[in-house]
């Protein structure tokens, strides 16, 4: 049965809200990605993404990025930056690894550049099981190294954030840690979790975040640089950090992590005579209908009609849509919106601390385009700025 595609925003939106449909994406992927909350469906789904939820709220993301992240990005980008120069790319993943650990439950004791390569070595060779459908290799090959890297996540990361957690929990403090692992433990039993249940579903999580925010930073940085040309008016613009916080939604409008989702219907499904159908997140954005007909270019000011997002469907939409949405993306801003207090998002706020330093396109090493995907991702962009001196400088 071959494939319908759906591109129509509208309809995509029904698709994503009918709970018959369930996630497709990841069917040959299930080394990694069996049983994690992504691909569950229906009753085991709700409950997962009910526990999950109760961590992922707003408050708490508005608290992470005022008070845990800036350690964090000062870490990263104060060594990366002492020499007037990075990779934005090779920055962005450095970044978001240590972000999407933090939300796992997954500890870095050792904090060095050496564990987060480990770290983020692991996540590559997740992702790409994950993704085994579009995979060219030899899929029992990447199906052994993905769980090779299991296996070395749960010995050296795993184990040891297990063992303080339970040591945690069976303390009965209030003061335990804020994170999906420890959620999981707790309710373990409640939830008839295995061992190996939890290990993917740690394995998806530092993998959920962390290219799409990566990816979408460079990609905003790349539409600012295009848009505001000069060093002047990208000062200019630093000094209205709610604009910046737009140009990246704008951004991720046009530049989506997940280009498409792909859903089947269950048997008792009103569709379920139907194939697989794949949801066309890339081509929904543009449409003239929904952004105007300039829905092809890069305008953080345009109108849109009440009900859709300035990213459009970019962290999905209904029943699977993205838990890390208002980490990443902020809230968005009203004509009440405070700059001095206002949650910004984690990608807006790393385009406002590299725009801080005068970040540029380096002119002696033009950027350069991922070959081994279509989804036209930059593997390499390099910059020029001045030394990053941290949040308290
Ligand atoms: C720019 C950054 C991000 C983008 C564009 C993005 C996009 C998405 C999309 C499109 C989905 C739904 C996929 C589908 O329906 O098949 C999704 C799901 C999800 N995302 Fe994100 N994501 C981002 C960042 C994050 C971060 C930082 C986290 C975690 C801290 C996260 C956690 C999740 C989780 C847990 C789900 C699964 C929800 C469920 O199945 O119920 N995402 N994301």
């Amino acid at each position: 049965m071959s494939d319908r595609i759906v591109t129509d925003y509208q309809e995509i939106t029904r698709v994503l809200a009918d709970r018959g449909m369930r996630q497709a994406l990841y069917d040959e992927g299930g080394v990694v990605m069996d049983d994690v909350l992504l691909t569950l469906h229906g009753d085991e789904h709700r409950k997962r993404r009910l526990l999950e939820f109760s961590i992922l709220r707003k408050e708490y993301f508005a608290y992470y990025e005022a008070n845990v992240f800036p350690p964090a990005l000062d870490q990263v980008l104060i060594p990366l930056s002492s020499g007037g120069g990075m990779d934005l790319t090779d920055f962005g993943y450095r970044v978001t690894i240590n972000l999407t650990a933090d939300f796992a439950g997954i500890d870095r004791p050792l904090k060095t550049a050496a564990e987060t390569d480990r770290l983020l070595h692991l996540v590559k060779t997740f992702s790409e099981g994950a993704t085994l459908v579009h995979s060219t290799r030899d899929k029992e090959a990447v199906r052994t190294e993905v769980r090779a890297a299991l296996e070395d996540l749960r010995v050296n990361f795993l184990a040891t954030s297990i063992e303080r957690r339970k040591a945690e929990l069976a303390a009965g403090g209030n003061d335990l840690p804020r994170d999906i692992l420890t959620l999981l433990l707790r309710d373990q039993e409640k939830l008839g979790l295995t061992d190996e249940v939890i290990l993917r579903e740690m394995a998806f999580f530092l993998q959920a975040g962390s290219h799409s925010t990566a990816n979408s930073t460079v990609h905003a940085l790349h539409e600012i640089f295009t848009h505001f040309p000069n060093l002047a008016a990208r000062q200019d613009l630093r000094r209205d950090r709610i604009l910046v916080q737009r140009c990246v939604h704008e951004s991720f409008r046009l530049h989506p992590a997940s280009p498409v989702a792909w859903r089947r219907p269950e048997g008792s499904c009103p569709m379920s005579g139907e194939g697989r159908v794949v949801l066309d997140f890339a081509a929904a954005n543009r449409q003239p209908s929904i952004f105007g007909d300039t829905a092809d270019q890069f305008d953080p000011s345009r109108t849109r009609p009440a009900n859709v997002a300035a990213w459009g469907l970019t962290f999905g939409f209904g029943t699977h849509m993205c838990l890390g949405r208002d980490l990443d993306g902020g809230l968005a801003p009203t004509a009440e919106t405070d700059p001095a207090t206002h949650q910004y998002g984690i990608v807006a706020k790393l385009v406002q601390t590299l725009l801080s330093c005068d970040v540029q396109p380096d002119p002696k090493h033009p950027p350069v385009l991922d070959a081994n995907t279509s989804r036209k991702n930059f593997s390499s962009y390099p910059v020029t700025m001045t030394p990053y001196k941290g949040n308290n400088a």
